[in-house]
């Protein structure tokens, strides 16, 4: 690991040099240089074909990104990964989640123990559970067949199942409807609850520490409701399955041992749809798709381990990502799927992204001195275009984009997916090129108008297409944006495994409550605090 503060590196003083240089050059100016820009700035792997022309970028700048991420040592800490070693230094753990999708029959040694058998265990397990499920022959209590399952966990242990349930719905003829319940707020549980029948319903809970607040509450409102119906604990063994890093407090909790699906503190919650997180989607699409999708993943783990810099899919999303943060300050990126079905990506990516490398001090403990993650958000197109599309063309904070697309729908229906399809590249027209006054003149636009229709273009946009979203797609399109991570964190000098962040709040909420409760009195706390508490329980007793 290099652990000089990266704008201490020689390869990182060319690079602001570079931006500075660059930064006044239009992408017009970039694409009327080079009338094949468009060609050459993009990269064909994977199944994948990347379009990443429309960055502010040039040749020089893609070799100084190369070579700053060999000047962080980003080979060497691949191989660390890859080996196991404890690349989750604050945690003082490895990070293991691609092992999950390791399908070969080797052996993996971490701390002297083969951890493939008890993947693979775990994934039979699930194999059964899902077949049983699917199959009808998952009975209730009453004798019914299970038909409902209910996913309660919350962030890694929900976003990913979750998000990949949406994006597979099509494959999923013959598995339990899913519901997804993750928030404390009881209403999304109470909401859910009230559509289901006990008799037909089993309760995934998800928990990777099985001490999570929101999942723990949850998951005794589903205890407290099962019990409702069957008053008698024996009925939890045919409605309730754990998975979880904790299986003796699973067991504690009342979950029957066999009903519980265990994975490992070495895979970080939003690495862990792989895992037995991933039960909800195994019970949806069953598990030949599943194995379709860890297929998807392994392709991808072995194209970044393998393929060279310039060849490299989730390097080049990385070094973009890190072009456009520091050097070119953009504070914000929007994903923008042009696929109803991956509505939920950018939530899910949103975790991925911000929580591991949402961060202001680098492994040495120093203040980093430099942009880390920007914002990420974003929706699905085309209902972005009529909503927040507006910023982006004319707002005033600079947004680079991920524009993601097909190029065959599943369910196509006469020329909607041209259509959609025309949507995305034009965005990503408008977006880089805007419209000038010369344009303007020419449509005939009224004088008076031509401030606030004009687009000042050079917004920078990446495409990404792939043939058409099957399990093996979404898992190579996972892999992709993991292995970026994990590629910016090294070239960032951060910890993209640990999520110190999360905690302050969770600590200052178990204070709070007895006070909120109006158990305890809030005078010791700020001024602001003590007037929210009093607003609140003056409504309570009201
Ligand atoms: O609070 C953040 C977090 O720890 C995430 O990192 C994690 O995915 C989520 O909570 C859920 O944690 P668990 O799976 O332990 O319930």
């Amino acid at each position: 690991m290099n652990r000089q503060s990266r704008p201490m590196l020689p390869e990182w003083q060319a690079l602001e040099r570079h931006a500075a240089a660059l930064r006044s050059r239009s992408l017009r100016e970039l694409f009327a240089e080079d009338p094949e820009r468009g060609g050459r700035l993009a990269l064909r792997a994977e199944g994948f074909y990347v379009d990443y022309s429309k960055n502010r970028v040039t040749d020089e700048t893609r070799v100084l990104l190369f070579r700053l991420a060999a000047a962080c040592g980003l080979a060497g800490e691949t191989r660390r990964l890859f080996a196991g070693e404890a690349v989750n230094e604050t945690e003082g753990r490895p990070a293991l989640h691609w092992a999950l999708r390791d399908l070969s029959s080797g052996a993996l040694a971490i701390a002297g123990e083969d951890i493939m058998p008890r993947i693979r265990d775990v994934r039979e397990r699930m194999a059964a559970a899902a077949g049983r499920l699917r199959a009808g022959q998952w009975l209730g209590h009453s004798g019914r067949p299970i038909r409902r399952l209910v996913h309660v966990g919350i962030g890694g242990s929900d976003l990913g199942p979750r998000m990949a349930c949406a994006a597979l719905r099509f494959f999923s003829q013959g598995g339990p409807r899913i519901d997804f319940v993750s928030n404390l707020d009881p209403g999304q549980m109470g909401e859910t609850l009230r559509r289901l029948a006990p008799e037909e319903t089993l309760f995934v809970l998800a928990s990777k520490t099985f001490t999570t607040q929101e999942t723990l509450a949850n998951a005794a409102c589903a205890r407290d409701w099962l019990l409702g119906r069957f008053p008698d604990r024996a009925a939890l063994a045919r409605h309730v399955v754990a998975v979880t890093a904790n299986p003796q407090a699973a067991r504690d909790w009342g979950v029957a041992a066999e009903n519980v699906f265990e994975f490992w503190d070495w895979v970080g919650g939003r690495f862990s749809l792989p895992s037995a997180v991933g039960l909800p989607l195994m019970a949806a699409i069953g598990p030949e798709r599943f194995l379709e999708l860890l297929r998807g993943y392994e392709a991808m783990d072995r194209h970044f381990r393998s393929a060279p810099p310039e060849a490299n899919l989730p390097l080049l999303l990385a070094l973009l990502g890190v072009w456009n943060a520091v050097f070119l300050g953009l504070p914000a990126h929007a994903v923008l799927p042009y696929s109803h079905a991956l509505r939920l990506l950018p939530a899910f990516l949103q975790q991925l992204e911000m929580e591991s490398n949402g961060k202001g001090v680098d492994r040495q403990g120093r203040a980093v001195g430099y942009a880390t993650a920007p914002v990420l958000w974003g929706g699905p197109g085309t209902d972005g275009q009529h909503a927040f599309f507006q910023l982006l063309h004319q707002g005033t904070p600079a947004v680079s984009c991920d524009f993601i697309g097909f190029r065959r729908s599943l369910d196509p229906f006469a020329d909607h997916h041209e259509q959609l399809l025309a949507n995305l590249v034009a965005q990503t027209q408008a977006l880089a090129f805007g419209r000038g006054r010369e344009e303007l003149a020419r449509d005939h636009v009224p004088v008076a108008q031509r401030p606030f229709r004009a687009f000042p273009g050079d917004r920078i946009s990446t495409t990404i297409l792939a043939d058409e979203l099957t399990p093996g797609t979404l898992g190579r399109l996972i892999a992709l944006y993991e292995h970026k991570v994990f590629a910016q964190g090294v070239i960032w000098n951060i910890d993209s495994f640990d999520q110190w962040g999360v905690e302050l709040g969770k600590t200052i909420a178990a204070r709070l409550l007895p006070k909120i409760k109006g158990e305890a009195p809030a005078s010791d706390e700020d001024s602001s605090t003590r007037e929210l508490i009093r607003y609140v329980r003056d409504g309570q007793e009201k």
